[in-house]
């Protein structure tokens, strides 16, 4: 294949990558969205193996088998709830793709003597820090999320200035690589075994519930080291799907940032989590609280025109999504309408209530995203918070020392009746008190979601 006809397919195969992205958009496209992007790929990995400059197309065909297979295999056997951890091991396989493709440019040109021109001198150095620190920093995430280490921050003095002092010799052994005009290796395997060490450092400080935040952030990394190696070996389409993917890692840390209320830099340096609460949310001391059971529950839903169901972590713990399904055909088989209110940070990953809803059949139009259900939250007769705490919590609008301050909410609290299914009073991700559960207008239903819902959907069968 000719340069020209090979640029013209990586232009085919970038403009499938962005109609892809934009049809992930919605989930009722997001499956073809998926499917149109992956053929962009298989194009443009094609197009890779016909051009002139593939020595050995068998080698790169039987790595596309291997792990066209091995994706394949973990694809179908992994849990929806280590969906994160896979992410993470994919992210840091980019980012030690990077490193060893920039690493192999490096050598090969010292092999033969030549001098590497500035620019590419500039991004090798780039693919091997980024591709590093992605590569290890996605393995502790990986390592954290799948408990193979502790979840907690790991933090000890000085840590932040090792961090900053350690960047400081990467850019002057790069700066240094990229000035000589002698051939030294030892900067090229320090820079490595420095960003390597980064990349660990960086990631302990962060608390595990924090970790869907930082592998978005990871993924961004993995994409900037992807679009740095594509400058290297002068291959436009790794360039543009490394931007894209650089970019859309980056927007998403962002919107998750800020539907928690805190900074990105508060994410990665704050090591949330790591000596209790932070602020000083109201205490509970002194309220009471009104538990019902099964029965009142079922009586109150099955007589409410109007439900919304609000679910939260722990439905996701309970796997209780089925359920929360059966519960909403029936209510609707007596003449009652349910939506369910999405707040996106509900759980604990992006889109976390959406995957199990739909794994459970409920249809996507009655999904409401917070903005939406927010103005109809006072029309609504009883609103039901499934294993949610923190999203539904008012004091993140009310009460400046708490956490959350600030962080949009589901307003639970302004429908006409709340039931609230937990199996405590103890706190959710944030670790505070939430003032919802001592409203007068709350009922709390203790117990499991899943079992307490399975209790209320044989009251109202039998109503
Ligand atoms: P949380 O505030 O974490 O509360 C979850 C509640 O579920 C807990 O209070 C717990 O109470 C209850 N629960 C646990 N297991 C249960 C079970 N088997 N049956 C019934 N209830 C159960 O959850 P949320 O409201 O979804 O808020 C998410 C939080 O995670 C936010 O603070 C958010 O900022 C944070 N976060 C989210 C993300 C993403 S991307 N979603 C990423 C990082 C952090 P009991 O123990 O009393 O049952």
């Amino acid at each position: 294949m000719n340069r020209a006809t090979e640029q013209l397919v990586y232009l085919v195969a970038a403009i499938l990558f962005i109609v892809g992205l934009q049809r992930l958009q919605s989930p009722a496209t997001a499956r073809s969205g998926n499917a149109v992007s992956g053929l962009g790929m298989l194009i443009a990995v094609i197009a890779t193996l016909l051009s002139a400059e593939i020595l050995s197309p068998s080698v790169v065909l039987a790595g596309l088998v291997v792990g066209s297979g091995v994706g394949y295999w973990m694809a179908r056997t992994v849990r929806m709830t280590s969906m994160p951890q896979m992410v993470a091991l994919l992210n840091g396989f980019g980012g030690a793709a990077s490193l060893l493709v920039g690493g192999a440019e490096f050598l090969k040109s010292e092999l033969h003597a030549e001098q590497i021109p500035i620019d590419t001198g500039i991004t090798i150095q780039l693919s091997l820090f980024i591709g590093a620190i992605t590569f290890t920093g996605s393995l502790i995430a990986w390592a954290k999320l799948q408990e193979v280490m502790t979840g907690k921050p790991i933090v000890f003095p000085a840590q932040k200035l090792l961090s900053a002092l350690l960047v400081l010799t990467v850019v002057g052994l790069s700066t240094y690589q990229l000035m000589t005009a002698e051939s030294l290796l030892w900067p090229f395997y320090a820079v490595c075994a420095i960003s390597l060490l980064l990349g660990i450092l960086l990631v302990i400080p962060i608390g595990g519930a924090d970790m869907p935040v930082v592998i978005a952030l990871l993924n961004s990394y993995s994409g900037i080291a992807a679009a740095m190696t594509g400058f290297v070996i002068d291959n436009s389409v790794l360039i543009i799907s490394g931007a894209l993917v650089g970019s859309s890692g980056i927007i998403l840390s962002q919107i998750m940032c800020k539907a928690m209320n805190r900074s990105l830099a508060n994410v990665l340096f704050g090591a949330f989590g790591a000596a209790g609460p932070k602020g000083s949310a109201k205490s509970a001391a002194g309220l009471s609280v009104r538990s019902v059971t099964p029965e009142d529950a079922a009586i109150q839903l099955a007589y409410a025109q109007s439900v919304v169901v609000i679910p939260g972590y722990g439905m996701a713990v309970a796997q209780a999504q089925h359920a929360v399904r059966e519960i909403q055909e029936l209510i609707e088989k007596r003449g009652g309408e349910v939506k369910y209110a999405i707040h996106p940070v509900a759980g604990r990953m992006p889109g976390h209530m959406n995957v199990l809803l739909a794994e459970a059949n409920v249809p996507y139009d009655k999904l409401r995203e917070m903005d939406d259900i927010n103005p109809e939250m006072e029309r609504c007769d009883v609103a039901i918070v499934i294993g949610a705490n923190d999203v539904v919590n008012p004091g993140a609008r009310t009460d400046q020392s708490s956490p959350i301050f600030g962080m949009p909410i589901i307003n639970a609290d302004y429908a006409k009746s709340i039931i609230v299914l937990k199996r405590s009073m103890a706190a959710g991700f944030a670790g505070i008190e939430n003032e919802l559960f001592y409203n007068p207008k709350t009922s709390m239903l203790f117990g499991d979601a899943k079992q307490s819902l399975t209790k209320v959907i044989s009251e109202i069968k039998q109503l």
